[in-house]
């Protein structure tokens, strides 16, 4: 599971799709989406297990993505407006932290939104490479980016960046400064993010960096209503991996027999996130029967918030040492710039 790769792109994903490289909209895009298979295998995995889950990633189809992008503009949703505005405040730090020769490689970039503010304060000659599972996100975003940023070389790569990743371009001896915004490690579980940030400190070469975006603990009821937005966008974006695996693997969900819920559980310091099915009932899934019972939920995300002593002692036990970090003014969220701790 290491996120990148050195070497040559005979790896895991062959960089096949490259050709869509065009001139027009300033921007190359590789495909490595995952198969509809491999979709299906996971659905059906997670639903026959107790409990049952599913991948987040799965809340990212053209639909998830954009209801996604609605709810960090909603009032109850601190989290994007809190980033943004340590990213509007961190530019001279980064400019100084950050050579032109540097590749830039987000993971997760979504709507690209904070991608402006961060390539912006960097130097011009940085190159951008965007990763996401949702290729019309990328779309979108990079021919926007591409508008503003005429000149920089920015490719587009849909993965799951969960599977070992090679990473396009002729990069191999440039510096790389890695981004994850937006509070996306809290989808692993603790455990997880440490093999995660790990596998990618053990990849990694001196120069290169990692800049992270991590939703600090705090008052629960802040929390539980950024998941519970008075506008149902959060309930509607959870739903929609129902009608999103409907289509994607012949499914036949009742959307009217879910409810959502999203829960902060302050023990595990974790917001929780569920399809809690009304009643009993059978889905089919493609060639398999997959049982409800009445008030039986499927997981669909988990969201870690972290203390700031918290996130550096994973950080530290997976590898990593902390260089710099930040917080909005209301302490609501944190950024950190991080360097691999190579012995
Ligand atoms: C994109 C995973 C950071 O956990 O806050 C928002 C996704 N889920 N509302 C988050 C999400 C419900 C978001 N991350």
């Amino acid at each position: 599971m290491i996120p990148v790769r050195r070497g040559s792109a005979v790896g895991a994903n062959a960089v096949s799709g490259i050709g869509r490289a065009n001139g027009t909209t300033g921007y190359s895009m590789v495909d490595c989406h995952p198969r509809r298979e491999d979709i299906l295998h996971e659905v059906v995995t997670g639903l026959t297990k107790m409990p049952k889950h599913l991948p987040p990633k799965l809340l990212y189809d053209p639909k998830g993505s954009a209801l996604f992008d609605t709810i960090t503009r909603q009032p109850e949703y601190y989290l994007t407006r809190s980033e943004l505005s340590i990213l509007s405040s961190i530019g001279d730090n980064m400019q100084s932290l950050v050579s032109p020769d540097t590749v830039i490689v987000e993971l997760g970039s979504g709507s690209g939104e904070k991608t402006i503010h961060l390539l912006n304060m960097l130097p011009e000659e940085t190159a951008y490479v965007a990763v996401d599972i949702s290729a019309s996100a990328l779309d979108s975003a990079l021919s926007s980016l591409a508008v503003q940023f005429p000149r920089k070389r920015l490719i587009g790569m849909v993965a799951d960046y969960l599977t070992p990743l090679v990473l396009p371009g002729n990069f191999e001896n440039m510096p790389k400064l890695f981004v994850f915004f937006g509070s996306t490690l809290g989808n692993f579980e603790p455990l997880d993010a440490v093999h995660f940030l790990n596998d990618m400190a053990l990849s990694l070469k001196p120069h290169d960096a990692l800049l992270v975006g991590i939703d600090l603990k705090k008052t629960p009821e802040l929390i539980h209503r950024a998941y519970n937005d008075a506008a149902g966008v959060t309930a509607e974006f959870n739903y929609n991996v129902l009608t999103r695996i409907n289509r994607d693997c012949s499914a036949n969900f009742t959307l009217e027999y879910f409810r959502h819920e999203a829960e902060y559980q302050p023990d595990a310091g974790r917001v929780a996130m569920f399809l809690v099915s009304k009643k009993e009932h059978t889905v089919t899934i493609a060639d398999y029967d997959v049982y409800f019972s009445a008030g039986e939920p499927i997981t669909t995300e988990y969201s870690y918030k972290y203390s700031i002593e918290e996130f550096y002692s994973l950080a530290y036990q997976a590898g990593w040492s902390i260089d710099q970090s930040w917080t909005d003014a209301n302490e609501l969220f944190s950024m950190h710039y991080l360097r691999p701790d190579l012995v």
